[in-house]
């Protein structure tokens, strides 16, 4: 078998209701992950695209969050609302969506102001 050609990282982490960050699943559904699959999966794509499911990714105020590898795009605010749009137009058609990317400062930094301050 062909290795995947991308894998796409989905946030399933929960934490309890209040945490200041917030959470990617608070419903523990996977629902997201499972969207993402089923919609590989109807397009036939399911042994070229792994939509897998994560622990959290430390974008945790911008979720639900995804990171698409070796692409490295990540977005957030993921709904299943956004998965034909992705699924098509960036893992089939090779164009990142753009209104749903995070901003280059907010990802692994320190200074993205999004995150609380300790
Ligand atoms: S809980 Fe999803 S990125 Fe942290």
């Amino acid at each position: 078998m062909a290795p995947f050609e991308k894998h796409l990282f989905i946030c399933c982490n929960q934490r309890p209701a209040g945490h200041p960050r917030g959470c990617c699943d608070p419903s523990a559904s996977e629902a997201l992950q499972k969207a993402f699959k089923k919609a590989l999966a109807e397009r036939g794509l399911a042994r070229r695209i792994r939509a897998n499911r994560s622990g959290c990714l430390d974008q945790c105020e911008h979720g639900p969050t995804v990171v698409v590898y070796p692409d490295a795009v990540w977005y957030g605010g993921v709904t299943e609302g956004d998965i034909p749009e992705i699924v098509d137009r960036h893992l089939v058609g090779g164009e990142p969506v753009g209104r749903l990317r995070l901003a280059d400062a907010c990802v692994n930094t320190a200074t993205c102001t999004h995150k609380p301050r300790s």
